[in-house]
């Protein structure tokens, strides 16, 4: 796995097992960049396309949608998965920081929780600004300070003690965004009338007899394997469920505050 960006155990892990958590901001998202029919849109760092699924009807027939995601898997399962919906929806292999696009071609961009990882914020949104046309949206979001988020929290620590040093950095490069770096960046690669909110949505998660073991195996399943063996998988998942108890109701599913930074600008 590289070091260097966000990775899954497997793609198909991480699309089944992030997508309760992914899900419900992408409407948000969507919705700061104001779709309407016949846009075309770009998502950065798509993963296996989350967003571009959601995006497709929004823009009709006449739009198009497109995908970049560093990770090839990603794109592999975003492609596989993706409804054959009007319009196609284009999935690339490539780095936001080297998109395969002509320039001034994107009515918007969006990015869910990809920015953290990429290595220079402003390199990759000066390439982003390249490729959206003049006066159109941009609109990121990146995790809030885990801090807050008791799911993440309790991830962190078990992490911490069966993760080994590989996943806990993992973990922690999700959280190093924030809206002053994004505002900064964004200004530093030419946007304008940038602005951030905080979203928080309260998530009821899948149960936590299973869930807590799916998502950390789909995420760092084999950094924890390899930091303890197979029987740390087991503990850290027992702690992440240790540490909900007091929020896990009776038929083991927990709701949840997780809570996303939305920044957005214009072109
Ligand atoms: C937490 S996932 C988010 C994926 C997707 N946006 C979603 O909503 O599920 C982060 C994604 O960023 C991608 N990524 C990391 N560094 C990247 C880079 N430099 N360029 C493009 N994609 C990158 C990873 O491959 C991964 O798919």
């Amino acid at each position: 796995m590289a070091d260097t960006h966000h990775s899954s155990e497997t793609p198909e892990g991480y699309d089944a097992h992030s997508a309760p958590i992914m899900g419900p901001f992408v409407a948000e998202l969507l919705d700061a960049v104001d779709l309407g029919p016949g846009d075309s849109v770009l998502d950065l760092a798509c993963g296996t396309g989350f967003v571009a699924h959601a995006a497709a009807p929004l823009v009709g027939p006449t739009g198009r949608v497109f995908g970049a995601d560093i990770d090839e898997g990603m794109i592999r399962v975003a492609r596989d998965r993706h409804p054959r919906l009007y319009p196609d929806i284009e999935f690339t292999a490539a780095p936001a920081d080297r998109l395969p696009y002509e320039a001034a071609v994107f009515d918007a961009v969006v990015c869910q929780q990809g920015a953290q990882f990429f290595p220079d914020l402003t390199v990759a949104l000066t390439e982003t600004a390249r490729v959206t046309r003049p006066e159109g949206r941009f609109a990121a979001t990146v995790w809030a300070p885990v801090e807050r988020q008791p799911y993440f929290l309790a991830e962190r620590r078990a992490l911490a003690e069966y993760g080994g040093p590989d996943a806990v950095r993992h973990f922690a490069k999700a959280f190093t965004s924030t809206a002053e770096g994004l505002t900064t960046a964004l200004r530093a690669a030419g946007y304008r009338g940038i602005a951030h909110r905080e979203v928080t949505f309260g998530i009821t998660l899948p149960p936590l007899d299973t869930y807590a073991q799916d998502h950390l195996s789909a995420l760092w399943g084999s950094m924890i394997k390899e930091a303890g063996g197979a029987e740390a998988l087991t503990r850290a998942a027992r702690l992440v469920r240790d540490e909900l108890a007091a929020h896990t109701t009776a038929d083991s599913t927990a709701t949840l505050p997780f809570t996303a930074i939305l920044v957005t600008a214009t072109r």
